[in-house]
């Protein structure tokens, strides 16, 4: 007999079949032994009777977790135990054959339960267990969903799905960067990518014209519920377009998520209200308004995007004026003409998604011009040295003609969050960091080998008292 998942056994009643996965819980019910078995489909109830001893000893041995394969008919249940709350609460299975595959410790908490009131640590380190809970579960199967469905939608739309590389050089999006050091170059690094954006506007100058990608992030920054070290973008970039729209193809594409994953959640208003970034900071005081009509629906959402942001502020912090989107943003050409020596004047042709008071995408129109690209780039205060160093490239692929273009780029974990209604994104990325920025399952980062840090030409600073790691080859 086929091993088959829960939920299509679901539909097999009268007939025998053969399922498999974990023991969520064992009841004995004076001469009966119920066990719940999970897999990622489901639960099913399972029935031992002593009819047949043997089998009805080896269930009596079966503890929370053990990994069974088991064999029985599929039958309804008696009404007094219909349970309506799961999809398989009409249903049995009468035990014929049961085979224990392995054995489990107790887990170090229950996983039969909601894990969230579990301390996150301890589900951390064991991130494998937690994601064995029904919440976890669906929040990596949604996930899967939300991804598929924007994969699919864009490839309907005539974009091309295009990989780009992590080991790069550094490109300005606010954050510290991720370094790699380059065995072969003594003294050189990679950066890892804040983000794919210079890529994605080589791929315009390529002539891709329309490309996504689900990629991954890399931004050294304090943690926090909504930031990750490591994240994940549903990146997008088009040539010939307008900033109406890329607001008009977003717009559609999620209230079509909405429609096909969520159709229980109703969006506060549509079209989604474009609110200008003063606007937003004389009524709502903040440029990430959250326009629900009822903050504690929980199926609400309210979409709004936040419009005609400066293209400059300056950083009290850093002491210098900084780009609020990214330097690669195209400024509003009629106040380059009427202020141009006023450069925190300038609006910019750049635009932030907002979802319940969360930013969940930043876009714009990029500078497609090379004299205007290093105009933005001196106010910015790099030096021609550095302008060269540092985007030569780009600038170089500017007179190659580069069409003009523009993209977005939704934050995949933080919309997960606010659809699965989630406290924070750790809860919606698979195996995520603590707010230090650890792994506390992989027990990452960790030491490396003297012989590791020797290729890498790297000395550790006086001070630093590192333990040697191991790195015994294990394969060829
Ligand atoms: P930006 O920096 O605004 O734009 O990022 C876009 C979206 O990515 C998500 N995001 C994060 N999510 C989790 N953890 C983080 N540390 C984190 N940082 C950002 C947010 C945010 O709205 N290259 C531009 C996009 C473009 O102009 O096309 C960019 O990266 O949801």
């Amino acid at each position: 007999m086929k091993r088959r998942p829960i939920q299509e056994v679901a539909k097999m009643i009268g007939q025998a079949a053969m399922v498999a996965g974990w023991v969520n819980n064992r009841r004995d019910h004076g001469k009966i032994i119920f066990i719940d078995l999970r897999d990622r489909s489901g639960l099913l109830q399972i029935v031992f009777t002593p009819e047949n001893q043997e089998l009805y000893e080896r269930a009596k041995t079966l503890r929370s977790e053990f990994v069974v394969r088991i064999s029985g008919s599929i039958n309804q249940r008696p009404p007094k135990l219909i349970n309506d709350k799961i999809d398989t609460g009409r249903i049995e299975m009468l035990a014929k054959d049961l085979e224990i595959l392995n054995e489990a410790k107790t887990p170090p908490f229950e996983l039969a339960k909601d894990t969230i009131s579990v301390d996150e640590e301890l589900r951390l380190k064991y991130r494998y267990l937690d994601l064995r809970s029904l919440r976890m579960t669906k929040n990596l199967i949604k996930r899967s969903q939300v991804a598929q469905f924007f994969r699919e939608y864009l490839i309907k739309e005539g974009f091309l799905e295009v990989e780009t590389p992590y080991l790069t050089k550094g490109t300005p999006e606010g954050a510290r960067e991720f370094l790699v050091p380059a065995r072969l170059w003594p003294g050189q690094f990679y950066v890892l990518p804040q983000s794919p954006q210079q890529f994605k506007q080589l791929l315009m100058i390529a002539g891709v014209e329309k490309y996504f990608q689900i990629a991954r992030c890399f931004r050294d920054e304090d943690q926090r519920g909504d930031r990750q070290a490591e994240f994940t973008q549903l990146d997008l970039e088009m040539s010939f377009i307008t900033q109406a729209d890329i607001i008009e193809l977003i717009e559609k594409m999620f209230i079509n998520l909405v429609e096909t994953l969520y159709p229980h959640k109703k969006i506060t208003q549509k079209p989604f209200p474009q609110i200008s970034y003063q606007e937003a900071m004389d009524k709502y005081k903040t440029d990430k308004p959250d326009i629900r009509r009822d903050k504690n629906d929980p199926s609400e959402l309210g979409f709004c995007w936040l419009v005609d942001k400066p293209m400059f502020a300056y950083s009290a912090s850093a002491k210098k004026i900084v780009a609020t989107h990214h330097p690669f943003t195209r400024p509003v050409k009629s106040d380059m003409e009427k202020y141009p020596d006023e450069p925190l004047k300038w609006h910019a042709y750049s635009y932030d998604f907002i979802l319940n008071g969360f930013e969940i995408a930043g876009g714009s129109i990029r500078i497609h011009q090379k004299e205007i690209q290093e105009q933005v780039f001196k106010i910015l205060n790099l030096s021609e040295k550095e302008i060269k160093a540092r985007f030569g490239h780009i600038l170089e692929a500017f007179e190659y003609g580069a069409p003009p273009h523009g993209g977005i780029a939704p934050g995949l974990d933080r919309i997960m969050a606010i659809l699965e209604n989630e406290p924070n994104i750790r809860e919606v990325i698979v195996f995520p960091k603590t707010g230090d920025n650890r792994d506390l399952m992989m027990d990452a980062p960790n030491f490396v080998s003297k012989k590791a840090l020797k290729d890498a030409h790297i000395e550790l600073a006086k001070g630093i008292e590192a333990e040697a790691g191991f790195d015994t080859e294990m394969a060829e």
